[in-house]
């Protein structure tokens, strides 16, 4: 049976797309407070998530899993009492199989263990990963993890790891409330990075694995496309595109740079509440990608209240002149949760980016789209 712990998608801050295993508890306590300052706390993200190296390379002889004492000198209940004094809810990360994916121990065979000692850590968050798992099978392997938090006393959001392998949006509602679609991202637009045996995936990679399981995306159970890249060296426009996106899909937003160090620039990204309301919106539902041609794509989120995003993506490094018919492009995808027909309907247009009104969708959509970038409309009915 699902639970209640993500209505709207989960929104937080993880360790590892800046620092990997390179954390510490004066470094963490710095991120902390500037989660809070740059006003990322006040948006609505909500979780602060350490990511994999957070424990000793084995378990105590009580089988406990340990924090390193070198990176948490106080222990994990004082570091997760300071993310909660802050006002945040605090998650930690561990794996399915003999050892996390950089070599901690993970928690086959220790899993009603593990979860009570997250409980007493006072942990809020669970990110279980999916290295080392031999000849584990994924459905059974989550389900024990997920009984495990249910039965330590303690509300535990819970987020699968397994990198879409075993198809979880088939299976992961009642399970955990999110489950990753596709392998890891990277801070690129549109060229995967190959490192030997696995590849960092771009943007739009991830992008394009997302309409074919757009359908089962809804409250409680979120397709998750991996964390954000926002701050982490694309282009202003990219980054743009990238987080438009990931709230047209309707995605957990996990931003992964140093709030310490964030622009205005990205912390005008991370924080935009128009974005973010899109992302968060009551329905719960992925975008569709509704058209595409010449680079060209134009994505829809149908939105409470009869209101509709629609995401206009230029895919090419090179800008575009864009002109679109409404009326030639009615959306009709039941399984997908759309019906919009803009010859019986028509709607005023709000570009959230710019923050202005746009006209309606009685006149054609004329605009210029720079290379990677989006234009990101709000429709309401006139
Ligand atoms: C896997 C996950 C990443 C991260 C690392 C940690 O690659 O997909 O998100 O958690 O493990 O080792």
């Amino acid at each position: 049976k699902a639970g209640n712990l993500a209505p709207t998608p989960p929104m937080g801050w993880n360790t590892w797309n800046t620092f990997q295993t390179n954390i510490d508890e004066p470094l963490l306590k710095g991120m902390v407070d500037a989660y809070v300052s740059s006003g990322m706390r006040d948006a609505g993200y909500k979780y602060f998530v350490l990511d994999d190296g957070w424990m000793t390379m084995e378990r105590d002889k009580n089988g406990d899993l340990v924090a390193d004492p070198k990176k948490f000198p106080n222990g994990m209940k004082a570091f997760a009492d300071y993310v909660h004094s802050r006002g945040l809810k605090f998650g930690i990360y561990n794996c399915a199989g003999s050892k996390t994916c950089a070599g901690y121990p993970g928690s086959r065979g220790h899993e009603y263990q593990d979860a009570r000692l997250y409980a007493s850590y006072g942990v809020d968050f669970l990110k279980y990963d999916w290295c080392n798992t031999d000849s584990l099978n994924a459905r059974e392997a989550y389900i024990t993890m997920s009984q495990a938090l249910k039965a330590s006393g303690r509300e535990i959001t819970f987020s699968l790891c397994e990198w879409g392998n075993h198809q979880p949006w088939l299976w992961a509602g009642g399970v955990g409330e999110l489950y990753r679609t596709t392998g890891d991202i990277t801070a690129s637009f549109d060229t995967d990075k190959h490192h030997g045996t696995w590849t960092a995936l771009s943007v739009m990679s991830i992008v394009d694995k997302q309409p074919a399981i757009a359908k089962y995306n809804g409250p409680n159970h979120w397709n998750d496309p991996d964390m954000l890249e926002v701050g982490n060296g694309m282009s202003f426009n990219e980054d743009k595109a990238h987080f438009s996106l990931w709230c047209m899909l309707a995605a957990p937003l996990a931003a992964g740079n140093d709030l310490r160090k964030m622009s205005p620039q990205t912390q005008s990204i991370l924080t935009n509440k128009a974005a973010i309301a899109i992302d968060q919106d009551a329905l719960g539902i992925a975008a569709s990608r509704i058209y595409q041609a010449d680079s060209l794509e134009v994505w829809a989120k149908p939105l409470a209240n009869n209101e509709v995003a629609i995401c206009f993506l230029n895919r090419s490094a090179s800008t575009k002149q864009v002109t679109y018919n409404w009326n030639d492009h009615a959306v009709k995808n039941e399984a997908n949760h759309i019906d919009i027909d803009f010859t019986k309907a028509s709607y005023k247009l709000h570009d959230i980016w710019a923050n202005k009104d746009m006209g309606t969708t009685k006149k054609e959509f004329k605009q210029t789209l720079a290379g990677h970038s989006v234009i990101v409309v709000r429709l309401a009915k006139l």
